[in-house]
């Protein structure tokens, strides 16, 4: 495996407002190589955004921040960063793909001139060069006629084609890592399907490392080389997509697959959702934050907070955060 482009160890993030505070990623640590898909998967609110874009300085109005870790982009720690250096680096070493397009477009101005504008920065083109740049920008996120759409505002665009604008917009500076917070949420399967595969030939050729943030499995099997399994702020499992879907090991990683309608299977029959609800983040236990919704608990889940453990070794290691299913099913560790 080559060496990681970004890296991110020990990452914890307090989130406060004036009537709560809330410890939103509890010591995770992650990286991705250039090439490379990893894919982040958990409940709505286990952290997902907070952990990919808390480093990034991009955080909801109104709250505050404490962040502490490391999280190395080409070496160099961006907690450290001054706010001015870290919205240098957004555009530039870090794309960010958001759910809603609008949370990157302005809609005051017309599409090209915001990709032309973006592309001058990184390259510092002449005016000329960067409307060509634009539209061919447009072009290769599959816009057809380019030339018209670079006039239009991003109210004239449907959503796919918004969608396909903002993932122009993150590329125009070419960047080595590529941040997908739900790219396609919003749109329907099959622009769905050809959003995910337009960002897997963008990477292929350019060779970016790309952190996709997915609630969808299907696009996990497809996309990405390796698998975190996001619960509560901290990794439950982690490991190659093909491990992590295949022979899943923890109880909420089990759960969430045998959740999905069409993994593995052609029919919704026999699909089971994951009793309960995530914990209160501003009120959490001691012991598995899994453990009031979990199958296989023990007593001891309730005081003792499972540490990763890796299962397999290689070049992607196997890591779960379940010391009674390991046990249980006698599986061998390597710690
Ligand atoms: N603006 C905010 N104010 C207070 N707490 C917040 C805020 N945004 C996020 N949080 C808290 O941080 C935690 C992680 O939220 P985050 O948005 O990262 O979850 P997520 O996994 O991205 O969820 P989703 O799938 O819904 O996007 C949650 O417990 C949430 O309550
Ligand atoms: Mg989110």
């Amino acid at each position: 495996m080559s060496t990681p482009v970004y890296a991110v160890e020990n990452l914890v993030i307090d989130l406060y407002t004036p009537t709560v505070s809330v410890r939103a990623v509890d010591g995770a640590s992650f990286h991705v190589s250039p090439g490379e898909t990893l894919a982040i998967v958990g409940e709505s609110g286990s952290g997902k955004t907070v952990m990919t874009l808390g480093p990034l300085g991009l955080m909801p109005e109104g709250v505050a921040v404490d962040l502490r870790g490391t999280a190395r982009a080409d070496g160099r720690d961006i907690l450290t960063l001054s706010p001015a250096e870290l919205s240098a680096l957004r555009g530039g070493f870090f794309g960010v793909i958001f759910q809603d397009p609008m949370s990157a477009l302005n809609p005051m101005l017309k599409i090209g001139p915001q990709l032309a504008r973006q592309a001058q920065l990184y390259a510092g083109l002449s005016p000329e060069a960067a409307r060509k740049e634009g539209v061919s920008l447009l072009a290769r996120s599959g816009i057809p006629d380019p030339e018209d759409r670079y006039d239009r505002y991003p109210h004239e665009l449907s959503g796919g084609m918004l969608q396909r604008a903002m993932i122009a917009l993150a590329l125009a500076a070419r960047p080595r890592v590529l941040i997908a917070d739900e790219p396609t949420t919003a749109l329907d399967a099959t622009v769905q399907a050809q959003i995910l595969a337009l960002i897997r030939t963008i990477q292929k050729e350019d060779g970016i490392a790309v952190v996709l943030i997915t609630h969808d499995i299907g696009a996990v099997s497809v996309l990405a080389d390796r698998v975190i399994v996001l619960y509560a702020g901290q990794i439950a499992e982690e490991g190659s997509a093909i491990d992590v879907l295949t022979a899943p090991v923890h109880p909420y990683t089990r759960g969430l697959l045998a959740s999905v309608p069409d993994f593995r299977s052609e029919s919704a029959t026999g699909t089971k959702e994951i009793p309960g609800i995530p914990p209160n983040q501003a009120q959490l236990m001691p012991g598995c934050r899994f453990a009031d919704r979990c199958d296989r608990v023990l007593p001891a889940c309730h005081s003792h907070r499972p540490r990763l453990q890796t299962i397999a070794t290689g070049e992607v290691p196997h890591r779960v955060a379940c010391p009674v299913v390991i046990a249980a099913e006698g599986i061998a560790t390597h710690d």
